[in-house]
């Protein structure tokens, strides 16, 4: 994860650093720090914990009639803990060199070794430093740049990174396998790990790619580091696809994220439906088995999908974590689809997942934002029109994977010939009139805070359901663990009594999704069982029976869904609603939970 943020020029420099760092603490937020060269000295400063880059870029000097090159950097912590010594920029020995890294160096405890044995003194926990000093030790015996590409080749892992040099007016970088974008204006040049922090200043974007290594003084010249040649590539005006990410009148983004959600369904929904012709074109066969990839929040959306596809189109899905399908060596069959799952489309393993199907089959991946590299490298995307998701807790982009699945199995009902295309219509009104009782959800917020006023006390919790609503309670559990820290676990309703029974006592608050569908009385039966045993039943329910009424000790009573595949879009509303009144009473950060970041491009 980490994000790191470049500039080479004249001008606002510590507006760009600080808005550019605010933009990038999505990819983590445990330090931050920056370097610049003054007087061809490399000064750094850093700083732990999150917030606080306005007074940080303070010191940074503003020159109107000469460039300064600044490198910055936003701390995920892999190797070593919270500490300012752990965060970047790394220095070489003689605090000659600065370096920011996203990425992981895996051989780094080997040249770490090597380096301590050549007398190198290091400072840090982190495989960073290994690269500033190896560029330090290469140094000795050659230039700076060709000392740089030397090194590169010794890494093993994946990097995107920026390096400053005493006494050379430029900013070095290279990437291999972590995303990283440059943009340009006039004779600025702006460099960074995410699009959105630098689209501020300017439209003219390049994305660089793996194994290019580039300098920026006057120009960029880009060369290949592996082929040891040079590469031409050029800047290219992007749409301008700023939107906003200001908060408005809600308390946090995981607030207005959520109260987003009906909005962002309707136009997921509506803008994929509008362009169904071409996706009927490109998406030319039916496919003989359908994998979902994907990880956290996306993964549990590819389980939603797999109820509706198997139930609809008799396909076989499986759902696989990304992490464990790209390193299972998995087999492939000639009519495969591979439907990769991604908010950010930079995950790691997702991608990882993605290259390691890619030639093998064909491609879709579902994402929310354009130009992100999972999307890349698929033969085709759906994408979701969430908007830039800022709080860590997926919400409205995991209801917006729903609504792309959805659209998929309809898709693919259509050109099998199990739907017919006037019947789209209809599946466009019952989706927005589902989308519509979202907002009747809202409305029982004040009930649903003397439920959390129960929660916020206790140490753990189980969510369980059936059929497709047991991807919806791992998520609910997910969504409890990740904001409030309270301990939950997601199970489906039956497999309770094959051994977290054991756990229920009167201290286990547990909340079951019981919907009118096949299961209604099977769910029954398991809230029995909880009952039995002193638990404490949270109930969400589109329907209201005796039963539900005698065994429930609380119940959240959500409208009902025009078909059974749109049900979890209303299930999982009240699960991120107690989530995040829950999280708001233990006084925990929502948008920035501790430990978390929300864009994982590391294994
Ligand atoms: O960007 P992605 O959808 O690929 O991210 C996948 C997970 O890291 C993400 O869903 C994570 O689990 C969220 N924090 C869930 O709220």
């Amino acid at each position: 994860m980490c994000g790191i943020l470049g500039f080479s020029g004249k001008g606002p420099v510590r507006k760009i650093i600080s808005r550019g760092l605010k933009a990038l603490e999505y990819r983590g937020y445990d330090s931050c720090g920056y370097a610049f060269l003054s007087e061809g000295v490399v000064c750094v400063n850093k700083k732990t914990g999150k917030g606080g880059t306005d007074e940080l870029v303070s010191e940074i000097p503003e020159y109107s009639d000469r460039r300064i090159c600044v490198i910055s950097h936003t701390r995920w912590a892999t190797h070593g803990k919270v500490c300012l010594e752990n965060a970047h920029p790394h220095r070489d020995c003689k605090n000659e060199i600065a370096l920011v890294h996203n990425g992981i160096i895996e051989n780094y405890a080997r040249l770490k070794k090597e380096l301590e044995q050549k007398g190198h003194i290091f400072s840090s926990d982190t495989d960073t430093e290994v690269i500033a000093h190896l560029f330090e030790e290469e140094a000795k015996k050659m230039p700076f740049r060709k000392a740089v590409l030397k090194s590169l080749n010794k890494l093993d892992g994946t990097f995107a990174l920026l390096v400053l040099r005493k006494g050379c007016s430029e900013i070095i970088g290279a990437r291999k396998g972590s995303p990283l974008f440059a943009g340009v204006k006039g004779k600025d040049f702006f460099i960074s790990s995410d699009i959105n922090s630098i689209v501020n200043y300017t439209d003219e974007i390049m994305f660089l790619e793996d194994g290019d290594m580039f300098a920026i003084g006057d120009e960029m010249e880009i060369l290949d580091f592996v082929k040891k040649e040079s590469v031409k590539r050029s800047f290219s005006r992007i749409k301008s696809g700023v939107q906003s990410t200001a908060m408005g009148n809600f308390e946090s983004y995981m607030q207005k994220e959520i109260f987003e959600q009906p909005a962002a369904l309707v136009s997921t929904f509506n803008s994929l439906c509008k362009e169904l012709a071409r996706y009927m074109e490109i998406v030319d066969t039916v496919p003989g088995r359908i994998t979902i990839v994907g990880c956290g929040s996306s993964w549990h959306a590819g389980l939603i999908g797999e109820y509706m596809m198997e139930k609809l189109l008799r396909i076989p899905v499986e759902v696989e974590y990304a992490s464990e399908f790209r390193y299972r060596n998995p087999v492939f069959l000639p009519d495969d689809l591979v439907v990769s799952i991604s908010q950010s489309g930079e995950t790691a393993d997702t991608l990882g997942a993605v290259k390691e199907a890619k030639k093998k089959a064909k491609l879709l991946s579902i994402c929310n934002v354009h130009n992100s590299s999972i999307p890349g490298e698929s033969n085709y995307a759906l994408y979701t029109q969430a908007g830039p998701e800022i709080g860590v807790a997926s919400t409205k982009a995991f209801t917006a994977q729903i609504a792309a699945l959805y659209f998929l199995n309809l898709l693919l009902a259509l050109k099998m010939g199990l739907i017919k295309e006037y019947s789209l219509e209809k599946k466009i009104e019952e989706f927005s009139a589902t989308a519509k009782k979202i907002r009747c959800i809202f409305s029982m917020l004040p009930d649903m805070e003397k439920i959390a006023d129960k929660l916020k006390d206790k140490s753990n919790a189980l969510f369980l359901g059936r059929g497709i609503h047991f991807p919806v309670a791992l998520e609910g559990a997910l969504k409890m663990k990740e904001v409030s820290y309270i301990h939950a676990e997601g199970y489906p309703a039956a497999e309770m009594k094959h051994g977290p029974i054991a756990l229920i006592d009167e201290n286990m608050p547990v909340v079951f999704i019981s919907v009118r569908d096949r299961f209604s009385m099977k769910v029954i039966s398991n809230m029995r069982e909880v009952k039995a045993r002193g638990g404490c039943i949270i109930t969400v329910s589109d329907y209201i029976d005796d039963d539900i009424l005698n065994i429930s000790d609380e119940i959240i009573n959500i409208p009902e869904a025009e078909n059974e595949y749109l049900k979890p879009l209303l299930t999982v509303i009240p699960l991120q609603l107690l989530a995040y009144l829950t999280a708001l009473k233990r006084d925990c950060d929502v948008d920035k939970p501790r430990n978390l970041a929300k864009c994982v491009t590391v294994e």
